[in-house]
């Protein structure tokens, strides 16, 4: 695989694939020295147009652990400041010999577009409201492992909250869906895309009746930064309708697991301390990203070459 840019394009074939590496990437994780050489000679640049906390760090992080350089761009301090188009940016970059590019931007679309200006290779770390691949692969492998199964046959899923402005709702409708899960999205209908007939998805406009039937109940935050509209007349009785409350939670099966991408909005949609939610994948999602990245990172950067690079250890 050149690129990871949507669940689309990873098919359910590169999707399957990049589970089953990742295992590989958490054996790594728990050694003593967590690092292999596999991607010795590479350089992988992160270019985040837009804030991010966890996916950053992350992919930041595995790139180190698989042994890759790393160049951070900072828009904040850099000569887009200065007017430096997009594409000066991508080719001068380019020109310093990248091997990847990590790249979230507000725009639906970009990583197709740089693709078009660089050999390198680009990993979608969020476009707009589009696609956010790599976390809806962190999402099925950490739901995966919570159930101790590959396959989501019959499991319930339930995403609730902004649907509308959420790449990372687009990208793991399609990737439970690829993995056998039925998927329920529940918002109020200003907070829904138009075109979700043509989703496979149900719909629904009540938390509380979906909520028994629930085995994965994930949370989304309300992405103001992308709201150019009064969406919601009231923040308060928004998060009385569709937030996750002490009531809410004890209303859910015992097995049912409840995620989210972060950041949380605590108090909105999240009214519950995670940390009182016996099983809340909140952290394991943040843990698991790392591994994900590097099964990524490896799959675009090293394409199956160096295998038992993974089994050797980088000598400090
Ligand atoms: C998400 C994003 O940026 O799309 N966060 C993340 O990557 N973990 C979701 C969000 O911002 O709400």
């Amino acid at each position: 695989m050149k690129h990871c840019r949507s669940i689309d394009e990873l098919g359910k074939e590169g999707l399957l694939r990049l589970l089953d590496s990742t295992d590989q990437m958490a054996e790594i994780n728990r050694r003593p020295i967590p690092k292999v050489p596999a991607l010795r000679g590479k350089t992988v640049v992160s270019l985040f147009f837009e804030d991010s906390t966890r996916t950053r760090l992350s992919f930041e992080t595995a790139a180190k652990r698989l042994s890759a350089e790393t160049m951070t761009f900072s828009v904040s301090t850099s000569s887009v400041n200065k007017g430096e188009s997009l594409r000066d940016t991508v080719e001068t970059i380019t020109d310093m010999g990248v091997h990847a590019f990590v790249v979230r931007h507000k725009s639906a679309g970009v990583p197709w577009q740089i693709a078009q200006w660089t050999n390198a290779s680009i990993i979608n770390a969020g476009d707009g409201a589009h696609q956010h691949p790599t976390q809806a692969l962190v999402d099925c492998y950490t739901v995966r492992e919570a159930i101790g199964r590959h396959s989501l046959d019959g499991l319930n899923v339930t995403i609730v909250g902004d649907i509308k402005h959420s790449r990372v709702a687009r990208s793991n409708i399609a990737a439970f869906t690829m993995l056998g899960a039925r998927v329920t999205l529940v918002a109020p209908p200003t907070l829904l895309p138009p075109h979700t007939g043509q989703w496979p998805v149900q719909i629904s406009h009540s938390l509380d009746e979906v909520l028994a039937s629930t085995d994965v109940l994930y949370m989304l935050r309300l992405q103001s930064e992308r709201m150019d509209q009064g969406l919601i007349p009231h923040l308060g009785e928004y998060g009385n309708r569709f937030g996750l409350t002490d009531v809410r939670a004890q209303r859910l099966q015992s097995s049912a697991v409840v995620m989210h991408p972060g950041p949380m909005n605590r108090g909105v949609e999240m009214h519950v301390d995670p940390a009182d939610l016996p099983n809340s994948l909140i952290h394991k999602q943040v843990a698991n990203g790392v591994s994900v990245r590097m099964a990524v990172l490896f799959d675009v950067l090293a394409r199956g070459a160096e295998v038992n690079s993974l089994k050797e250890e980088v000598v400090a």
